[in-house]
């Protein structure tokens, strides 16, 4: 059983939790995944590392209450044991060598792009986070993205942070006034991933982009996560979940994202119940 050993709300329905798994804190990376269920019934469900910690055995989670099973996982209490959290899972991103890059984010994506930063930063890259939400109640993580990038922007689509923009905006600015990167990393929904990537196309900007499939064994028997890259297919849980943007075939891959959406209703509704 995998205890929670904290948990705390980062804004209305994000919730951060660090649960206790020594073993997969042993071997995690940026990037990486996990799979839990919550009891012994329960779907199985990836998330993300968003941060470990080798020597207290524990790996930090994100992640939204917007399904039936991240609602249950919500009501959970420091204390509580998960039933399962097997990991890590997935292909760690490759970080080495990169000096200059700029990792977007968008919404929950910063989560995932914020140990991407912190660790870059570490290795002595500069680092710009472009990090962007739909309004500043939902900004999170703004103290620990800056400690972990050289410069932060952090826009909204709706201005109330005084900085109404999209990443594509700001990240076109930064590339038009001279900036070098050796890379552009994005991580939050499709559709952001799929403009980061067009973005930077005409520049020639290596993107690396995470992503966020269907999952369902994480281990490339259910070709649940499958998705189209260099014409090829490829899976998310194995192959990934970093891709190059350039490559992937994002209209398929969000029309797949969708294909569960009456199901994903009819459970939030049995949860409510
Ligand atoms: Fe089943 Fe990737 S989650 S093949």
């Amino acid at each position: 059983m995998y205890q929670i050993l904290k948990k705390r709300r980062l804004s209305e329905n994000v919730v951060l939790m660090e649960i206790d798994a020594p073993y997969v804190a042993k071997k995690a990376e940026p990037g990486q995944f996990i799979i839990l269920r919550v009891d012994e019934e329960g779907e199985r469900i990836p998330l993300t590392i968003a941060e470990y910690d080798r020597e207290k055995g524990s790996i930090t989670i994100i992640f939204q209450e917007i399904g039936a099973t991240t609602m249950q996982l919500g009501l959970l209490e420091e204390g509580d044991c998960l039933h399962d959290f097997a990991g890590p899972l997935g292909r760690a991103s490759e970080l080495e060598g990169l000096k200059h890059v700029a990792v977007v984010g968008g919404g929950l994506g910063c989560a995932i792009a914020y140990p991407q930063a912190k660790k870059l930063h570490e290795m002595g890259a500069e680092v710009d986070l472009i990090a962007g939400f739909r309004n500043k109640d939902i900004i999170i993580l703004e103290d620990e993205m800056r400690a972990a990038s050289t410069n932060l922007y952090i826009c909204t689509d709706d201005g109330s942070n005084g900085n109404k923009a999209l990443v594509t905006d700001i990240l076109k600015q930064q590339i038009e006034s001279g900036k070098k990167y050796d890379a552009v990393i994005a991580i939050g929904p499709m559709i952001m991933m799929k403009f980061v990537s067009l973005t930077t196309k005409p520049y020639g900007i290596k993107t690396i982009v995470s992503m966020n499939s269907i999952m369902v064994d994480g281990t490339g028997m259910c070709g649940g996560c499958r998705l189209t890259v260099d014409g090829e297919t490829k899976f998310a849980c194995v192959d990934g979940p970093d891709f190059d943007g350039h490559l992937v075939d994002f209209d398929e891959a969000m029309r797949r994202s969708r294909i569960y959406k009456p199901q994903e209703q009819s459970a939030i509704e049995a949860h409510r119940e």
